[in-house]
This record gives structure tokens, C-alpha cells and sequence, in this order.
């Protein structure tokens, strides 16, 4: 079977190394992947982005299979498009993906359909915005509805700062047409979790639950980032916030795609917030996370293959999905800088030989120059440890990473310190 992933980060990397495992697996592209990709024998990376180039190739290429990392082609409609042309794909069509392209979308959907979410009004008027303010309490959070690429949420401490927020989303549009509508929400106070699931529409079964590390510095502090390492499972994910997280959320969700007949298969990811009030959705992703993806998939018993077509079969409620009883820890190398202005082209040594016992290179921001490795992103590998407990994962990572050299290296040295 021939695979087709559409990314080129180190979540991509990490679906194409558990693709691989599947013995029905004979050849996967990644477009447009990066070169860590291609350390996997059946591997290789293609140079594609359009959705017509991708769906051209889809098919004079004969793949049975495709997966998308990333949600903007999502959004745009890619699954609708590669459907209509009898090709395989896996993810939400274009109504079902605006449960993250749309955060207006997404929070009217949970309130009608019961899902726990922070109280909030949408808003395309400035002024109306402004004089919602005085019906919330400090801190409140400003939040673009569109694509934003993760930059595009304010958590304002003063009603000043919430109104240069609104002022800037709405008026000054810098975040263009992604600000033209906004979400002004409640603030939770709590700890985060990601619980990434897979659905057909009649079922959703979530994974083994995963906490992001998003500040750039120790401690969360400092600037945020598109992630800096991932724990799974999340120690703070007890069975009573399982449960609570089923009941509250995973189950309004499910009757909400249904009632809204959205009928797809693919990822949806929850980003929740636990507090003292219980369990509330911030968001829906409809994707996998990255690094959430690199953390968690090491810990998938399952034949990925198997598990993705069983899914588009709509045959999840018969399907058992394992894990392997371990934890597991991503640490992020970065470049130094990042996530301000970094350099790139520097040349990393150890990919090659990295020694993978216990532990996993996923490479996210790199290429190639002649025969050597660089940099070329901010967020540059991946390593994954894995162990009995969190506390060995965390050794397993952090005792591997050093394989890893480039310089003006820059990791957080607190990934999993709970
Ligand atoms: P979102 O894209 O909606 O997940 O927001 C990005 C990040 O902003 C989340 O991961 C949280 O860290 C933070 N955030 C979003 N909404 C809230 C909220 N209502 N209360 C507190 N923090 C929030
Ligand atoms: N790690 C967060 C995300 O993938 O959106």
C-alpha cells in the first residue's frame, strides 16, 4: 500500500515512522517532509502544496492512502476535493474542519450542543466588543476567530489591554481576515491537557492524554512557542477527570456531529483546561498536535494502516485501540533565538548515527546542504524517550539529546517535571 502524508514537521516524521511499521506498507511520501524523513527506508519526500498538485499526484500514483498534519489545508477543503475525485483520504471534510477554523463556529457548536466551555461572546463590532468588557471579569481573553497560526489569542490582565486587542484585531486587522470576527471569553484558571481522538462519526475514541510545554523558558516562562516537548500520559489526567472530560465534553461533542450531520473520519484533538470547576474544552483541533503527535504515537500499539482504514470504514466501535503501558517524553531542540529571529543553515551532527534504544529522533525545522544536515526552522528535533515511568522517559530523553549537536542549541531543561 502507498501512503501520502501532507507536512513537513516532526509530527509528519512521526506518522510516516509509525505508517512504517505496517508490514502492508510499502511506500510512503511525505510532501514536503524534510530530510529526517528520508533516514526511513520506504520513505521519500516530495516537493507538492497545492491541493490540485497533491491530489494530481494522489492519483497517478495510485495512493491508497492519505493523512494531513496540518490544518490549513484542512480548512481549504482538501478531503471534500480528494473525495469528489474517488481518492482515500483521512480527516474533516470542510464543514467539520471548522470546528477549528473558525472559533466563532466552534464555540456557538459547543454551547448548542452542551460541550463545557468558558462563558464568551462573538463579536465583528468594535464597539460592541468594548462594551461587552464590563460584563467580564479581569483577566479576559481575546481570541482572532480565523487561522492564526497560534498567535492570535490575548490573555489581557486590564481592560486597557483588552481593548488594544480588540482595537487591533478588528479595526487594525493585523491579523487580516482571520481577526475579522473575534471570541471574547472567560478566563480559566487550571492546568492544560491535549487529548487527541480519532472519529467516524459514530464513535470517538480518545488517545492516551498528553500536556504541552508552550513557553519558550523553564518554569512556563517567556514567550510562547508552537510547543517545546510533550509528556504523555499527563499526570494530571486522573481517571476522575477522564470521566469528567467523557461526560462533559466527549459525548456532547459526538451528539453535536451528528445533530450537525458533519460525517467524516479523522483526528480531533481536545485542548482542555482542568480546574476546580471541573473540565472545560478551549478548543477544537482537527489534526494531530505537534509534538503532541511525537510523544504520543510511540506509545500506539496499533498498526496505524489498519487503524486509519478501519476508521474511514466507520468500523471504530469494533476496533480496540492499545497502548503500550509506558510514558513517554519529547524534548524540543530548538535554534537559539527562536521564537524570535534565529539563524539557520547551521550544521547539526549526530542525526545519522543517533543510537534509538529507548528513544526516538523525529526531525521537525532541518535540510540539507551538499551531504550535511542544518538547521532550518525554530523548532528543529525531536527526541523522544520512552521508559516504565515518566521519570525514566525523562532520562531516556535527556540522556540522548546530547547525541544531538548544533550550535546555539536551545531545549527546556523542565520537560515532564511535574
Ligand atoms: P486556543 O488556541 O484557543 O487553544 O488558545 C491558545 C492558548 O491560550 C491555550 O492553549 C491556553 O494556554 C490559552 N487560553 C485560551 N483560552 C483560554 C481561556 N479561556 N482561559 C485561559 N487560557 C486560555
Ligand atoms: N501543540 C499544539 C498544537 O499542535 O496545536
Amino acid at each position: 500500500m502507498k501512503i501520502l502524508i501532507i507536512g513537513k514537521g516532526g509530527r509528519e516524521h512521526a506518522l510516516a515512522w509509525k505508517f512504517a511499521e505496517s508490514s502492508k506498507v510499502t511506500q510512503i511520501f511525505v510532501a514536503e517532509g524534510n530530510p529526517g524523513c528520508e533516514l526511513i527506508a520506504k520513505v521519500k519526500c516530495v516537493k507538492l502544496t497545492t491541493i490540485d498538485e497533491l491530489a494530481n499526484f494522489a492519483k497517478n500514483e495510485h495512493i491508497d492512502l492519505t493523512f494531513v498534519g496540518s490544518e490549513d489545508l484542512l480548512v481549504a477543503g482538501i478531503v471534500d476535493k480528494f473525495q469528489a475525485l474517488g481518492l482515500k483520504i483521512f480527516g474533516p471534510n470542510k464543514l467539520a474542519a471548522q470546528l477549528e477554523g473558525s472559533k466563532v463556529f466552534a464555540k456557538d457548536f459547543m454551547q448548542k450542543h452542551g460541550v463545557k466551555t468558558a462563558k464568551y461572546g462573538n463579536f465583528s463590532d468594535a464597539k460592541l466588543a468594548i462594551e461587552f468588557l464590563s460584563k467580564m471579569d479581569l483577566p479576559v481573553v481575546v481570541k482572532a476567530s480565523g487561522l492564526a497560526a497560534g498567535k492570535g489569542v490575548i490573555i489581557a490582565q486590564t481592560k486597557e489591554e483588552a481593548v488594544i486587542a480588540i482595537n487591533e484585531m478588528l479595526l487594525d486587522k493585523i491579523f487580516g481576515d482571520s481577526g475579522s470576527k473575534i471570541v471574547i471569553e472567560e478566563f480559566l484558571d487550571g492546568v492544560e491537557a491535549s487529548i487527541l481522538s480519532f472519529t467516524d462519526s459514530n464513535v470517538i475514541v480518545p488517545f492516551v492524554s498528553a500536556k504541552d510545554h508552550k513557553k519558550i523558558g523553564d518554569g512556563e516562562t517567556g514567550l510562547n512557542t508552537g510547543g517545546m516537548g510533550v509528556i504523555a500520559p499527563n499526570p494530571y489526567v486522573t481517571y476522575e477527570v477522564q470521566h469528567k472530560f467523557i461526560t462533559d465534553i466527549l459525548e456532547p461533542t459526538l451528539a453535536g456531529i451528528k445533530a450537525e450531520k458533519m460525517d467524516f473520519a479523522g483526528v480531533i484533538f481536545f485542548g482542555l483546561m482542568i480546574t476546580k470547576n471541573g473540565v472545560y474544552l478551549l478548543e477544537y483541533n482537527m489534526r494531530m498536535g505537534d509534538p503532541e503527535t511525537q510523544a504520543v504515537l510511540p506509545l500506539l500499539k496499533n498498526d496505524l494502516f489498519d487503524l486509519v482504514n478501519n476508521t474511514i470504514d466507520k468500523k471504530l466501535s469494533d476496533t480496540q485501540v492499545t497502548w503500550h503501558d509506558k510514558a513517554s517524553c519529547c524534548v524540543v531542540l530548538a535554534s537559539g533565538g527562536y521564537p524570535k529571529d534565529f539563524p539557520k543553515g547551521i550544521t547539526i551532527s549526530g542525526i545519522e548515527q543517533f543510537s534509538r534504544n529507548d528513544c526516538h529522533l523525529f526531525a521537525a525545522g532541518v535540510s540539507k546542504q551538499n551531504n550535511d544536515f542544518v538547521t532550518n526552522g525554530g523548532r528543529v528535533i525531536n527526541i523522544v524517550g520512552l521508559g516504565s515511568d515518566l521519570n525514566q522517559a525523562r532520562k531516556n530523553a535527556y540522556d540522548n539529546l546530547k547525541q544531538i549537536q548544533f550550535d546555539g542549541v536551545y531545549y527546556r531543561n523542565d520537560i515532564g517535571k511535574v
